[in-house]
């Protein structure tokens, strides 16, 4: 009598931890999906839920599905303060949160939340998962920095936001919000708790965040383990940068004399190897340098500062190349997720340039293929052109245009009329495809 009521309750037990059909899971360094291997070609497009039509969405998304991209990676934020709120009403501006007071309130309306619902959506038709980061390290798009304004007010350095307590609840406020929303979707690839989260923003840092106090690795625990009580199911992921906190000086020659490597030295604020380790992060994420991510950040203000991260690279005394640098950078990361035995995606990279992408990209796109490091080939920043909006030219925020129907771009975008750039991708993305049986 005891036996088949015992094998009733595993069997219910079991039920319960297993993930719906159609999330993605991690088995060692893969990922999977439905249980066979899922090797990917990501792409990044903050702007997608900033467009004001489903049909440039749908034909968005039906371009990258022709690409061969399985992933997309986009904002789950987008906050305005209220003073902004005229001109995002008359511009058609997405907003989710609008802050103006120490409590932002959400908008969850058709210029709100449901253009995200949207974009979700519309993944799925075209069989692709989204992965959603909560906030932005930077002010662009509404990063942490107005939590920083409204509720801790004038003064405070930018780390404050990773231990003031009422900080802490409102960004939680906000990550339930999003979780509950989608958290029977299948469409969700990932969270992601921040974009680029470091030390400094806008606003320095202080003394609480230095190498060794390991302030955004406790963040980052909390953040995990708080989003796993109410998710059970889908990944969760850092959005870091994928800076190390080495013991080693790690650096690089230039005219004669040793440059320490900031990227190394947990400057910055991240330690990559500890963040993996954590029980709720399941794969890692880096952004390949020495040109960085500028196409999530404010691009006025940024743009110069990222250009200048390495200016010794691939100058004459220096003893590193670009594309030396990226390769180094790549196994790196892959070593590490490797030792940790989780998977790892290079979310954001790229050079300036068509000339400098045709040199660096398939060198860089076909080591991430060797590797065999499922989803390491990953995030392209996204171009598309013949956009329908608004005659193809509304100023979406910031520095970020929409001319002549294409989508906006940094510098980093790819788009199909640069063919040989763009078949770097989509060979890459048949033979991830091809892995993925
Ligand atoms: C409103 O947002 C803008 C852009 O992030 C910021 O510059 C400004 O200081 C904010 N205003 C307040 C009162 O926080
Ligand atoms: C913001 O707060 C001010 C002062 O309390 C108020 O006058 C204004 O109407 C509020 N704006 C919005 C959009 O809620
Ligand atoms: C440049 O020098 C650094 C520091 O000695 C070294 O680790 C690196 O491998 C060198 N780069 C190349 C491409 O030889
Ligand atoms: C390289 O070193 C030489 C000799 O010390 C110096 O004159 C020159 O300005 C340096 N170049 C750069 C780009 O720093
Ligand atoms: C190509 O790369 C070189 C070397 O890193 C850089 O100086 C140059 O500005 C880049 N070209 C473009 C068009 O961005
Ligand atoms: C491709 O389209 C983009 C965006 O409209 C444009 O800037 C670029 O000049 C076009 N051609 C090439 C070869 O990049």
């Amino acid at each position: 009598m005891l036996a088949p009521l015992f094998f009733a309750w595993l069997a219910s037990a079991a039920i319960s931890t297993k993930p719906p059909k159609g999330f993605v899971t991690t088995k060692g360094n893969q990922f999977q999906l439905d249980g066979k291997p899922f090797a990917f070609v990501g792409a990044n497009s903050y702007w997608l839920p900033l467009l004001t039509t489903k049909d440039d969405v749908d034909a968005t998304f039906k371009e990258m599905q022709s690409a061969g991209i399985k992933v997309l990676r986009t904002w789950g934020f987008n906050a305005i303060n209220a003073t902004e709120l005229p001109g995002a009403l008359s511009s058609g501006l997405t907003y989710y949160q609008v802050w103006n007071s120490s409590d932002w309130t959400l908008n969850d309306g058709p210029q709100g939340l449901q253009r995200l619902d949207n974009v979700v959506e519309t993944a799925g038709k075209y069989g692709i998962k989204v992965i959603l980061a909560f906030t932005n390290n930077w002010v662009g798009y509404g990063g942490m920095e107005l939590y920083l304004n409204w509720i801790a007010g004038a003064g405070n350095t930018h780390d404050v936001f990773y231990t003031n307590q009422k900080i802490i609840a409102s960004y939680q406020r906000y990550v339930t919000t999003i979780v509950n929303r989608y958290k029977n979707s299948p469409n969700i690839f990932a969270w992601e708790l921040m974009n680029e989260a470091r030390c400094l923003g806008d606003l320095p840092s202080g003394p609480a965040c230095v190498p060794g106090t390991e302030l955004l690795t406790k963040w980052y625990k909390q953040q995990s383990d708080f989003i796993r009580t109410l998710d059970p199911h889908h990944l969760i992921t850092t959005g870091g940068e994928g800076h190390f906190f080495k013991k080693e000086n790690i650096g690089f020659w230039f005219n004669g004399t040793f440059v320490s490597d900031y990227n190394f030295n947990g400057q910055a604020g991240e330690d990559f190897d500890l963040e993996l380790h954590l029980d709720n992060i399941d794969f890692g994420t880096y952004v390949s340098g020495p040109y960085v991510p500028i196409q999530f950040v404010l691009i006025k203000h940024y743009f110069s500062t990222c250009i200048s991260r390495y200016p010794q690279l691939d100058t004459p005394g220096s003893n590193f190349s670009v594309k030396d640098w990226g390769l180094m950078w790549m196994q790196d990361h892959i070593s590490s997720a490797n030792k940790a035995g989780k998977p790892v995606i290079l979310e954001e990279f790229g050079v300036t340039g068509l000339q400098n992408k045709s040199e660096i990209y398939p060198a860089w796109v076909q080591f991430a293929l060797d590797s065999k490091h499922a989803g390491c080939v990953d995030d392209i920043s996204f171009g598309m052109l013949g956009l329908k909006e608004s005659g193809g030219n509304r100023l979406i925020k910031y520095a970020d245009a929409l001319i002549n129907g294409a989508s906006p771009n940094d510098g980093l975008a790819i788009y199909k009329n640069q063919s040989s750039i763009w078949n770097v991708f989509t060979t890459a993305a048949k033979v991830q495809s091809a892995q993925s049986i």
